[in-house]
């Protein structure tokens, strides 16, 4: 009944986090406003929720399309930017897919349901990216398509706008230079869209997890084609309403992307007086450690009620890593205590 490979896959494993200081996914600290919660739940009052959603979302598109400098025609919408992820593997060419090792595993288990083959190139130790490689493999692979996180899940970091200059114009396939963590990040590479590249984008990050939405700029042409293998209604009316509603709130979620990035700041250097932990610098909403033991760290934090998560399982440069989601001062400052007090 059921194919074999899936069988034998692991489901998307979401740990139970009631009762836990949630530091494991990156979602944003902050809470609405009381004032925008307010407004806002008068505008999904006004939702028509026995009548399908807006399939094309053209409104929608456009505000998104206008704050990117783009067209409305170069922005296709997804149910979170898994969906859109989903719809790339479906639809892009037979052959293998190329990504960096380690980044967003997303990439690898989709391509998996599609029984598409993903080929991999290591990070170096300071998890630098060699374009060269990557682009040899691509070549050797006679590979279709190229993810490339910007910066990259669970490292953090962001490679040199060389390096994604050089896959980016160097490979004919399919690019998709995924910046989900845009908000924390100093550059994002919209100028790169190309017929053959384009950017991968969320509002997950940025205090809409919630919501489910995600969008994909590119080549007008491409995003048609795209369109062609998107779920009629992906998106619900809540979420377009609400999407349109904080689009034009969108400075309150700015501030706050501002504010994590100052905590990111200040954590790091607090994490980097503690002797025994290495810190990797980020330009995500989260910090990348490395201890000598993850498994008992993070067992430790538990005990205190505060979940983040082990990557130390996937072995190779993750080994003894843990990644923690940049909370609230608060979190934040109740963090830094439990590992003082676990590692010292
Ligand atoms: C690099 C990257 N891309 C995409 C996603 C998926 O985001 P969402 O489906 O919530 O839009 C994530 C989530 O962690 C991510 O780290």
């Amino acid at each position: 009944m059921i194919r074999k490979d899936i069988k034998a896959l692991a489901a998307y494993h979401v740990p139970d986090s009631s009762g836990m200081m949630k530091l494991d996914a990156m979602e944003n600290p902050f809470s609405l406003p009381d004032d925008l919660r307010e407004a806002w739940i008068k505008e999904l009052a006004q939702v028509e929720i026995n009548r399908y959603p807006d399939a094309d979302m053209q409104g929608l598109r456009e505000q998104i399309a206008k704050q990117e400098g783009l067209k409305a025609e170069q922005v296709l919408l997804g149910n979170g930017s898994d969906e859109i992820i989903q719809m790339l593997l479906l639809a892009n060419e037979p052959g293998v897919c190329v990504t960096p090792a380690p980044t967003f595993v997303m990439y690898e288990l989709i391509s998996r349901w599609l029984n598409r083959s993903v080929a991999t190139v290591p990070l170096a130790k300071d998890f630098s990216l060699d374009a060269n490689q990557f682009l040899q493999v691509c070549a050797r692979e006679k590979a279709a398509m190229a993810f490339l996180a910007c910066p990259n899940n669970p490292t953090g970091n962001l490679w040199s706008e060389e390096t994604i200059v050089k896959i980016a114009q160097g490979f004919r396939g399919l690019v998709v230079i995924d910046e989900a963590y845009a908000p924390f990040a100093e550059r994002t590479h919209t100028h790169l869209i190309a017929p053959n590249v384009m950017v991968l984008r969320t509002f997950s990050k940025l205090g809409w997890a919630g919501l489910r939405l995600g969008y994909l700029l590119g080549d007008a042409d491409v995003i048609a084609d795209l369109n062609k293998v998107r779920m009629p209604y992906n998106i619900n009316s809540l979420t377009q309403t609400s999407a349109r509603f904080f689009l034009q709130h969108s400075d309150v979620f700015k501030k706050q992307a501002r504010d994590i990035c100052f905590e990111r700041k200040r954590i790091t250097a607090s994490l980097m007086a503690l002797e025994t932990i290495e810190v990797f610098p980020s330009q995500a909403n989260f910090i990348l450690i490395r201890v000598a033991d993850a498994d008992s760290v993070f067992a430790g934090l538990k005990e205190r009620g505060i979940l983040i998560k082990n990557m130390h399982a996937q072995g190779g440069l993750l080994s003894q890593c843990l990644r923690i989601t940049v909370g609230n001062k608060d979190e934040n400052n109740a963090v830094l205590a439990a590992l003082r007090e676990i590692l010292i």
